[in-house]
């Protein structure tokens, strides 16, 4: 089992421009509040660092005082590698000058391929970066014309290259599959191109209809077709065989990895481990305590610079919680979860799932067999009766 441990979240909440389907916390247009928003990660990392676990985990929680070995670092969006390269590596320098980061951590950046230069990637690998996560979605001009992306279907395949010869350790490719204008052929491409590119690791997402996008807008005034869930279905099993024939193993429903190349940082999440977050939006947990940061850019920085909390709300999970959400995301990941963690399950469901052939109990840990990922959640449901 790949080793995880406690992470660091960093959010960067700015986009060129905003992709159609997409509803992550970021902006277009707001390039001018970038060096404020750096000054303000900086503040808010060192605030957060110098409190301390006591100040992260639930009111009460015994913690030594003392921050444990951080073993991951993600920098995520919106679009990272929109920052001023310097300034984002000053980010990572600090991050080990306030915390203790392991010497081996690993430190991921998401890149979008039109703004990943060979100068840029060489100054973020100074600061310690071994992986990049970059965001193709697909090698068929038609579909990212569908997705509202900016890039050419080569420019992913141009920025892996200007990330390798920066020196960058281990790159990852996104890819959706399931846009409507998208054939079967397109995908069976778009898998076999992110394969010759060379990377260790693909993430694959069906595509969904975010309602606060302009793709659901058009799917609501019936402009659009919504994703059809036959054809999502059989891609997903297509990515399945092609990546596994390529030697990759799924560790995740959407995830998919060469031998010892699994995204520690994400274990940590599906782990339910403990990690940081910072940045606007940004959420965290420590020991069952989540909480979240204020959401607009421009009101975390004013907040972060004048040194006070940027935590906009917090919740201390209860244990039935704790466990409901121990089983829906174990069940997730290849190596399952521990029966004791998430005890009581439904025992005449687990014999039922079992003889179905959709779940492996191996008395200690219940995981997915493969029939069963493409139904995890309806399984997770099903457990908890
Ligand atoms: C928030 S983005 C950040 C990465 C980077 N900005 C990019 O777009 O290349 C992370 C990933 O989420 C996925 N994603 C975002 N919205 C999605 C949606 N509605 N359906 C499926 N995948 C989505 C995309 O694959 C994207 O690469
Ligand atoms: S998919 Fe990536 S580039 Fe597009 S809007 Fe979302 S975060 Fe920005």
């Amino acid at each position: 089992m790949t080793a995880s441990g406690v992470g660091l979240y960093v959010h960067v909440p700015f986009c060129a421009h905003r992709c159609h389907y997409c509803d992550f916390n970021t902006y277009a247009g707001m390039d001018d509040l970038i060096p404020a928003y750096v000054a303000a990660l900086r503040a808010d990392l060192r605030r957060v660092a110098t409190a301390g676990p006591q100040d992260v985990a639930p009111s009460g929680a015994e913690t030594d005082g003392e921050w444990p070995l951080f073993a991951s670092i993600f920098v995520g969006g919106g679009t990272p590698t929109l920052l001023p390269a310097n300034d984002l590596a000053g980010v990572l320098r600090l991050a080990r000058d306030v915390l203790p980061v392991a010497p081996d951590a690993e430190v991921t950046v998401e890149a979008n391929p039109e703004s990943v230069t060979v100068e840029g990637m060489a100054t973020l690998v100074a600061a310690g970066v071994n992986r990049v996560s970059m965001g193709a979605q697909s090698f068929a001009p038609h579909v990212l014309d569908f997705l509202g992306r900016w890039h050419d279907s080569e420019a992913p395949l141009r920025a892996v290259e200007a990330a390798r010869s920066a020196g960058v350790a281990r790159v990852s490719l996104d890819l959706i599959y399931g846009v409507p204008t998208e054939t079967d052929a397109d995908w069976r491409r778009s898998l076999d191109v992110a394969l010759a590119a060379g990377t260790d690791h693909v993430s694959a997402y069906a595509l969904t209809v975010e309602p606060n996008t302009e793709y659901g807008a058009r799917v609501r005034r019936g402009a659009a077709p919504a994703p059809d869930d036959d054809v999502q279905a059989t891609r997903m099993a297509v990515a399945d065989r092609r990546l596994t024939a390529a030697g990759f193993s799924r560790y995740e429903v959407s995830n998919w990895a060469r031998p010892g190349q699994q995204c520690r940082h994400n274990l940590t999440y599906w782990r339910s481990g403990n990690w940081l977050g910072v940045g606007a939006g940004a959420h965290g947990h420590w020991s069952g305590r989540r909480w979240w940061s204020l959401r607009a850019p421009g009101r975390y920085a004013d907040v972060a610079l004048s040194g006070a909390s940027t935590t906009s709300g917090e919740e201390v999970l209860d244990a039935a919680t704790r466990r409901t959400e121990r089983l829906w995301l174990g069940l997730r990941t290849a190596e399952g979860v521990a029966r004791a963690d998430v005890e009581p399950v439904d025992a005449a469901e687990v014999k039922r799932l079992v003889g179905a052939g959709l779940l492996a109990d191996d008395r200690d840990r219940l995981r997915l067999e493969p029939g069963g990922w493409a139904v995890a959640d309806d399984i997770t449901l099903r457990l908890l009766g």
